[in-house]
């Protein structure tokens, strides 16, 4: 037989935990994978950001190198322009003309002050003109013995970092450029000095420097490990040790490490001194700026945080799409798994309804072949039983006539008479059963009438109300809902129940107790039921599937042929009828009428 395996639930349960860790490998993997991703992206913008930070300091410090350049160059100038001429008082017109042509080109650097120094130290001419500075001694000053004692041709003085206590400058942060002057033999002449501009200096070129919003640079003196230019703008002067150390101990380390004069990537952690609570992470890229034998480094910095919120907002967008792409499969995913599951339930029910229908249509078919079979084996039958009724009638017919006349040539033998009778009985009795033969073997043709079942079931009492009340017994008619019309043959039904109540009535004869036939009628949809039910002696199990058969009986007078011949009447109108005997309740015969009457034509049946 066709069984259909319907889905395991263990096994559903098992595959969707399946698909849900695999889900959730997939979602944490997929996470992992992402986050190392945009940490590599910080981590590269990171690298270029400091990159790009590098080269801007490496074009800020050419820069103050090319304002250096200038500067040293016009004092070259100048040396050239006095070298051969005795710096004396009396000079001192000439040496005011060629002081002048030097100032011109000094046009554009933030020199502010140039002296030109005698072989004593005696100031033998000024820019911006001081009368009262010339003439006056100033070979104590650190440039004088420099060019005195250690200086040469061409070589170059610059002084520390310095605060202004006098003159134009007062009060600003100044540096002072100088050369020696020497003879063509080579021995020295006198100095020349440009006081330059510091404040100048970073207000042109470092306080500019911006990368990002809030991005600046500071400038250090490496070599003599101070300040210049500090992280919040201010023009300083403090020692690292006291500016870095106790607050900023990673930039102390980047200031210390600026000392070796390369240029460098790095960041620090920064927490304003004036609200201690921002602390920020800084990028840093610096860069050396040499002059004059001094060290210097540059360094663009740029909060970190602003770093992050450029490439944050990116991140950002990608986070979300990602978020996206992440959500729209586990929905997709899921769509399909209840897509599938509910494609698999489906496909299993129509399976299943059409694996009944072809059991339905199985059984109908077997039973459809049952009743051809039986309806052949009783086309068969009647044939046979045909032929045979004829073989016997004719020589019955000649035995009563033949009696007859032997019975009127012996002229009333008062003797044999009761022999002749009973002859004759049962002759007749022959000729009857041979009729009923021939009725079974060729059935009258259905006669289809309106017909109603109150008026059938009380034709047929009246036929047997005698002989029943005779034996003691009681028949009853009752019905479920109200009496209805349906369509038949009026007589061949007739027989049918006739049979089935004189049948009740043999099986009542020697029951003691109650004695009653019960027929109850009742409409079921498009059809009729009609039960004969006693309370008789009942049909033993093992004979209740040979009723049906022609010449069963348990009868000593039966033919054996009334259920056969019902049996016959109902499945031509299309009905059926069965039998029920549970022990000791006597037997309930049931027969299922259609209301429209028979639906196949008469020949088939
Ligand atoms: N109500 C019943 N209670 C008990 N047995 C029954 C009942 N109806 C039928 N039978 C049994 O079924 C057999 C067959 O019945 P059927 O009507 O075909 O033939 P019959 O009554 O024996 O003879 P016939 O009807 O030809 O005179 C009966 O002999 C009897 O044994
Ligand atoms: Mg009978």
């Amino acid at each position: 037989m066709l069984s259909i395996e319907r889905p395991d639930s263990s096994k559903v349960f098992a595959l969707i935990s399946i698909g849900i860790v695999a889900a959730a490998l997939l979602l944490g993997g997929t996470l992992a994978a992402t986050r190392s991703l945009r940490q590599e992206a910080r981590d590269k913008y990171y690298a270029q950001y400091n990159q790009q930070q590098l080269l801007i300091a490496k074009e800020a410090s050419k820069t103050i190198n090319e304002q250096f350049e200038a500067i040293y160059g016009s004092l070259k100038l100048s040396r050239r322009l006095l070298g051969d001429t005795p710096l004396i008082p009396s000079s001192r017109s000439f040496i005011r003309d060629q002081m002048q042509i030097v100032l011109e080109s000094m046009e554009d650097t933030p020199v502010v002050e140039y002296a030109v120094f005698d072989i004593g130290g005696k100031v033998v001419g000024m820019y911006p003109e001081d009368e009262f500075t010339i003439g006056h001694d100033f070979s104590w000053r650190d440039y004088y013995k420099w060019a005195r004692d250690v200086g040469s041709e061409g070589k170059r003085y610059l002084s520390p970092f310095m605060e202004m206590v006098g003159g134009l400058l007062k009060g600003k942060k100044a540096l002072i450029a100088a050369n020696g002057i020497y003879g063509g033999d080579g021995k020295f002449r006198g100095v020349v000095i440009a006081l330059v501009n510091f404040d100048a200096i970073v207000n042109q070129h470092i306080l500019p420097i911006r990368l990002g919003e809030s991005g600046y640079a500071w400038l250090i003196d490496s070599k003599n490990r101070s300040i210049l230019v500090d992280p919040r703008g201010r023009v300083g002067g403090q020692s690292f040790e006291d500016a870095f150390l106790p607050k900023w101990p990673k930039l102390y380390s980047i200031a210390m490490e600026s000392q070796n004069g390369k240029p460098g990537k790095d960041w620090y952690d920064y927490e304003d001194p004036e609200s201690p609570a921002n602390m920020t992470r800084k990028l840093v890229g610096y860069y050396p700026v040499e002059i004059a034998g001094s060290l210097w480094t540059l360094g663009v910095c740029t909060p970190m945080r602003e770093v992050d919120a450029l490439i944050g907002s990116v991140l950002r967008r990608q986070n979300i799409l990602s978020w996206i792409s992440v959500a729209s499969t586990i929905i997709g995913a899921l769509i399909l798994v209840a897509l599938l599951f509910m494609w698999n339930r489906t496909l299993t029910r129509e399976v299943i309804s059409r694996t009944e229908d072809l059991k339905d249509a199985r059984m109908q078919l077997e039973s459809t072949f049952q009743e051809l079979l039986s309806a052949k084996k009783m086309a068969a039958l009647g044939r046979l039983s045909i032929g045979i009724v004829h073989e016997i009638r004719n020589p019955l017919s000649s035995v009563l006539l033949n009696m007859q006349i032997i019975r009127r040539k012996l002229g009333g033998e008062a003797e044999l008479d009761d022999n002749f009778e009973i002859v004759e009985e049962e002759v007749q009795r022959l000729n009857t059963l041979l009729e009923e033969v021939m009725g079974f073997a060729r059935p009258p043709q259905l006669r289809i009438k309106k017909i109603d079942i109150v008026e059938l079931i009380r034709k047929v009492s009246i036929l047997v109300n005698q002989q029943l009340e005779e034996d003691g017994i009681r028949i009853a008619h009752t019905w479920s809902t109200a009496p209805d019309y349906f369509s038949g043959d009026m007589e061949q039904l007739k027989q049918v129940f006739l049979n089935l109540i004189l049948n009740a009535a043999d099986a009542l004869k020697e029951v003691k107790g109650l004695k009653l036939i019960t027929v109850h009628t009742l409409s079921d949809g498009g059809n009729v039921i009609i039960t004969v039910s006693d309370t008789g002696k009942g049909i033993p199990e093992a004979e209740i599937d040979k009723i049906f058969d022609p010449f069963y009986t348990t009868k000593a007078q039966g033919g054996g042929l009334g259920l056969s011949i019902a049996q016959n009447v109902i499945i031509r109108h299309g009905g059926t009828i069965e039998v029920k005997s549970p022990p000791r309740r006597g037997a309930k015969f049931t027969i299922r009428l259609p209301r429209n009457g028979p639906a196949l034509s008469e020949e088939i049946l």
